[in-house]
């Protein structure tokens, strides 16, 4: 059974969050003279001399409606990178306690996981690049706290059989965190839709895929009120600045603009799918629900070089176990596409 006390950190569970000039007075009033900021103004316009709401109430009641969710039950970071670090710091005493992760996968997790003195325990995914159910269970110790899945996968690109991760949930006491990068270009419902039936639930989402906006660096993570309120007790206080609290409110009024981007994305991304197989140094394309492919070519690194040389960056991603000779190559615009392809088929 899953208790939430009993994994988070002993220092996490008894420590008081800071409490920031915004959260002791929460009246109306006309001089603030409590949190020592410029009140002549800014050079950088606007309201940017006054700090930004630390719980960032507007943007997390509309996010709420959009996903479905209560506001409580997010968390918001700068990018889903803090998410993960927080995550760890929340739930691993550093030389104590374990994450558990499945490559290939996203590197930041054995980042973050280094950087906080945290043990990692890996399970290599299958050759299609999903979960070995029965080795991972195996490989679950007392220590490990976290268990971090990425679907769909960054950088093989397919999305992780639901059983599976749904045995997982079911099975370990620790908490599940499924990343969800690259969601918005899948087939698959969000695990969002679940939270209520798994209280180890973690689901992380971004800002920085297909809402095409990485440079703001707005992260999500899902979980229920009592476990997103740990990540929010350990957050820096303003870790979601003013411009990107503005600018992302406004940009989720127009959903119909990601709608068409995701749409235009997944469309290119079949044409791609179609086109790269008749290429003579394609060896294999792997199936993707994200906004890029994972493609095995004849000589990585050369064809890597190759592209480069056309102007053409590409991430290679060849000497990564379990995807040796492949490339990661993101779904760009239609013209941008049609140039790789040229590039490609121009390799000999
Ligand atoms: C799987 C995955 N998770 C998280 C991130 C980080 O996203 P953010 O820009 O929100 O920090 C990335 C970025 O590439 C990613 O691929």
């Amino acid at each position: 059974m899953f208790n939430l006390e009993s994994i988070v950190r002993p220092n996490v569970l008894k420590m008081k969050p800071y409490s920031s000039a915004r959260d002791e007075f929460k009246g109306t009033a006309n001089v603030f003279l409590d949190a020592n900021e410029n009140n002549l103004g800014s050079l950088a316009g606007d309201n940017y001399n006054r700090y930004p709401d630390p719980h960032q109430n507007k943007l997390k009641a509309t996010i709420a409606s959009i996903k479905g969710v209560a506001p409580n039950q997010i968390f918001l970071g700068n990018g889903s990178d803090e998410a993960i670090d927080l995550l760890l710091r929340a739930f691993c005493t550093p030389g104590i306690d374990a994450l558990l992760c499945l490559p290939p996968t996203y590197g930041m997790y054995e980042v973050s996981a280094n950087l906080n003195d945290v043990r990692i325990d890996t399970v290599q995914l299958t050759p299609d690049f999903q979960i070995p159910v029965r080795e991972v269970m195996q490989s679950i110790k007392p220590e490990t706290k976290l268990l971090f899945i990425c679907s769909p996968n960054n950088p093989t690109g397919n999305s992780i059989d639901a059983a599976s991760i749904e045995t997982l949930l079911d099975n370990f006491e620790g908490v599940v965190v499924i990343d969800e990068a690259y969601i918005d270009f899948a087939a698959s419902p969000s695990w969002t839709t679940r939270l209520e039936d798994f209280p180890n639930l973690v689901v992380l989402q971004t800002f920085s895929k297909a809402w095409g906006m990485a440079g703001l660096r707005l992260g999500m993570a899902f979980g229920s009120e009592e476990l997103i309120s740990i990540l929010d007790k350990i957050k820096p206080p303003y870790n979601v600045n003013e411009a990107t609290q503005e600018l992302v409110l406004q940009a989720l009024d127009k959903t119909e603009v990601l709608k068409d981007m995701v749409e235009e994305i997944v469309q290119e991304r079949e044409l791609l799918m179609q086109a790269l197989p008749k290429l003579n140094a394609v060896e294999h394309v792997y199936p993707s629900e994200a906004n890029f492919i994972l493609v095995k070519v004849k000589d990585a690194n050369r064809m890597y070089n190759c592209l480069l040389d056309k102007g053409i960056v590409v991430r290679n991603r060849s000497s990564i176990k379990g995807c040796e000779g492949c490339l990661r190559i993101s779904v760009g615009t239609l013209e941008e596409n049609q140039k790789l392809l040229g590039a490609i088929a121009e390799f000999n």
